[in-house]
């Protein structure tokens, strides 16, 4: 049966993919961008899809509150992937993550019990769930947010439940591990260390690199999601794990190698403040419902870095053209590069 699906930040990384993989899986499913296209979020990231005629963008913030309620006449699903997201941008100036991933999410969720949807996904994020010491967290650990960032998701995260308790919005809620693929920013982890090493430049690791990541490839994430909204139990949350726990200087390694760098670019700086040890889920709950990740990690990294390396006419345009970025990254190099 058609359904008519609103995605929210799907110019950016995983919405992007995700908008892609409905479009090839429900070719009937009419899909609505909505996206407000910051520093991360890029029409080009679409472009397999300009000429689908079920496919249309709309060029909307999410705290827009008109324009959030007109766009979702007519929803059937709401996957709200909409926010700011990196860690180290949220030290530097929270603001944004607060009226984004916050009120932005409060918009969503208001339009949604004003406009009646069938179902409501909220990508939240493991971070709410703070550093695991050891063992790994459930659904039901509490939330205990490090960064601002993390505590805007937190928050984003709480008020949907709210709303599910409150008002019968019928939300779901995935908390995904942190995500690698094509198109990211390359502020993050790997896109920033895989260009930086194609430009022989040092990797600037924080602390002493042994903090633990559960890496989970874009392409299960994506299929995750769609398990979720498909076959999800309203009113729940679903841990997304990728299974492949690795320190950052593992990573890091393994993109040198790719590249056939030196070890020695790496670089060890300051420590990121508040910075998280270690993220582990239990995905069970989401496995019940059919879903395991399938990508190998180091091949999927290793293709991931050779993507990279063949499509600098991806990333180019950002390190040319956005000052904001050269300016970002040289603000974090100011006082890191006495390391440890
Ligand atoms: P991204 O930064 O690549 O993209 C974010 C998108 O949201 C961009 O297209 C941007 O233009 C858009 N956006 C930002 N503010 C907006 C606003 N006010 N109105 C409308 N659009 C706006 O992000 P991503 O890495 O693809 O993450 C997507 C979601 O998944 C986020 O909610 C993030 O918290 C969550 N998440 C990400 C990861 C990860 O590892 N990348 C892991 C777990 C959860
Ligand atoms: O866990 C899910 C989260 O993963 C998402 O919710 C976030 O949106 C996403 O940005 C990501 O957050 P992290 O802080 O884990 O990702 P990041 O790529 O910024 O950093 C990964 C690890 O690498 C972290 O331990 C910090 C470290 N790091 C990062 C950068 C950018 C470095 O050592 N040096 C760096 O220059």
């Amino acid at each position: 049966m058609t359904k008519t699906v609103l995605i929210t930040g799907g110019a950016g990384f995983i919405g992007s993919h995700f908008t892609e993989y409905l479009a090839a899986r429900y070719p009937e499913y009419a899909l609505r961008v909505l996206d407000v296209l910051t520093y991360a979020g890029r029409r080009e990231n679409l472009a397999a899809l300009e000429n689908n005629s079920n496919f249309a963008f709309i060029h909307a913030d999410v705290r827009d509150k008109q324009a959030v309620y007109e766009a979702m006449q007519g929803v059937d699903y709401v996957v709200h992937f909409a926010a700011e997201t990196h860690v180290d941008r949220s030290i530097l100036d929270p603001d944004a993550f607060i009226t984004t991933d916050v009120y932005g999410t409060f918009v969503m969720l208001e339009a949604a019990r004003r406009t009646g949807i069938e179902r409501f996904v909220h990508i939240s994020t493991d971070e709410v769930y703070g550093s695991a010491e050891q063992g790994a967290f459930t659904e039901q650990s509490p939330l205990q947010p490090s960064s601002p960032y993390a505590a805007s998701k937190a928050g984003a995260d709480l008020l949907a439940q709210a709303y599910y308790r409150t008002y019968g919005v019928p939300v779901l809620i995935v908390r995904p591990s942190n995500t690698f693929g094509p198109r990211q920013y390359p502020e993050k982890l790997i896109p920033f260390f895989t260009v930086r090493a194609l430009h022989d430049q040092p990797l600037p690791l924080y602390g002493d690199g042994q903090q633990q990541r559960d890496w989970l490839y874009v392409g299960d994430h994506v299929r995750a999601i769609d398990t979720v909204l498909h076959k999800g139990q309203i009113g729940e949350a679903y841990n997304i794990a990728g299974g492949n726990e690795r320190t950052n200087i593992e990573v890091s390694r393994i993109i040198l190698n790719t590249l056939g760098k030196p070890e020695s670019l790496i670089q060890f700086v300051q420590d990121r403040p508040g910075h998280d040890r270690r993220y582990a889920l239990d995905d069970t709950k989401l496995r019940v419902l059919g879903w395991k990740p399938e990508a190998e990690f180091e091949t999927a990294l290793q293709e991931t870095v050779s993507w990279y390396a063949q499509h600098p006419e991806w990333w180019q345009p950002i390190l040319q053209q956005q000052a904001e970025y050269r300016q970002f990254v040289q603000q974090w190099y100011a006082g890191r590069e006495t390391g440890r």
